[in-house]
């Protein structure tokens, strides 16, 4: 029998609901928070009450588009973490009130597991999956890892960050620049016509598989500050120039790590996964390592790199397979791992 699965995201400034069939996509509806727009970060309050508005008309159009109704869905999968709490909140009421109306299961998600499971949805423009074990280089706002996934429900993080994300990195440095939230696709767009080779930046030398992206944003921000005072305008003048450095700079950073982690682990199965995932860089440099190094690789649907359902419910379908459900009492969490 098919397993109608409807997911649901809520642990950013994303409110977001799928349904797939097995593991068929059939819809998935993404509401954007344009209030955060005007104050150049997710304002965590904001989020939790546009979540509150935009929930039962998201599930809604998604069921529709899905040509279902709620008595059709066998199961109702939701980010249990790790994210905002308010917004998680939201997710969660909604999730209770769904499955104890309906008498279905919840399945309780790891946001990050999510990200990467994205990889085994079936669409229209999409057939072939990774096949185990594959390395996974999840980049988003909120989290820098380089995972190797033994299987659908087993991963292990290997590399992480010790500070801040390589999205952070990219939002932080557009701000300092004066570029609007989200900073990464407005850097991105720049980049296109600017000199990648122009300007350096410090590059950390940390040991392993680890990640650190302070030091880069220390040494954008005090390299602006100085020419700054010698010329006013030179964020103006040489905007597409610093986003093409600043772009390769943590480009370089993140397949550095990478590199060695495919070089000692012996894995040349690799995918890319999370919001930064949708960088053009980041996407045709991993086309030139594949070249070069014999790799297989994976890299998501744009609409599948940042924050959506589709990735829920994908991994809620394998978790419902595994037999493993979430308890009535069951709370969100800011903070998770695998
Ligand atoms: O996965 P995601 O939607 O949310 C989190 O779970 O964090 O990732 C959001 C991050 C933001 O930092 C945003 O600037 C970044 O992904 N991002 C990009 C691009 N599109 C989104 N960064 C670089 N280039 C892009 N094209
Ligand atoms: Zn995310």
């Amino acid at each position: 029998m098919s397993i109608n699965i409807l997911g649901i995201e809520s642990s950013c400034d994303d409110t977001s609901a799928a349904v797939i069939r097995d593991r068929q996509l059939l819809s998935n509806i993404i509401a954007n928070q344009e209030v955060h727009k005007n104050y150049g970060g997710v304002v965590p309050e904001l989020a939790s009450r546009a979540h509150q508005q935009n929930i039962i008309p998201v599930v809604d159009m998604a069921l529709k588009q899905a040509g279902l109704t709620s008595a059709d869905i066998h199961a109702i999968a939701f980010t249990r973490g790790p994210g905002l709490l308010g917004s998680l909140l939201v997710g969660t009421s909604f999730v209770k009130g769904f499955a104890l109306s309906r008498g279905i299961p919840m399945i309780d998600i790891n946001h990050l597991q999510a990200h990467v499971l994205v990889h085994f949805l079936e669409t229209a423009e999409k057939t072939h999956t990774p096949d185990f074990p594959f390395l996974c280089l999840l980049v988003s706002g909120g989290h820098t890892q380089l995972i190797v996934v033994r299987d659908h429900l087993e991963m292990e993080i290997i590399g992480n960050t010790i500070d801040d994300a390589a999205g952070e990195a990219f939002d932080k440095c557009a701000k300092v620049m004066g570029l609007p939230y989200p900073g990464g696709p407005v850097i991105d767009k720049l980049a296109k016509d600017g000199d990648p080779g122009r300007f350096q930046f410090n590059k950390p030398k940390l040991s392993k598989y680890d990640y650190s992206f302070s030091g880069l944003k220390t040494s954008f921000l005090y390299f602006l500050r100085d020419s700054m005072k010698k010329d006013q305008d030179f964020i103006l003048k040489n905007q597409n120039d610093l986003a093409a450095s600043l772009q390769q700079a943590i480009i370089d950073i993140l397949y550095t790590k990478l590199i060695l982690a495919a070089e000692e682990t012996g894995i040349r199965e690799i995918a890319l996964a999370g919001g930064v995932s949708a960088n053009s860089g980041l996407r045709s440099r991993l086309q030139e390592e594949a070249m070069l190094r014999n790799w297989i690789i994976h890299i998501p649907e744009f609409r599948f790199t940042t924050d959506n359902a589709a990735m829920i419910a994908i991994t809620g379908y394998y978790k419902y397979r595994a037999g493993q459900f979430a308890t009535e009492d069951i709370t969100p969490r800011a903070r998770m791992f695998f």
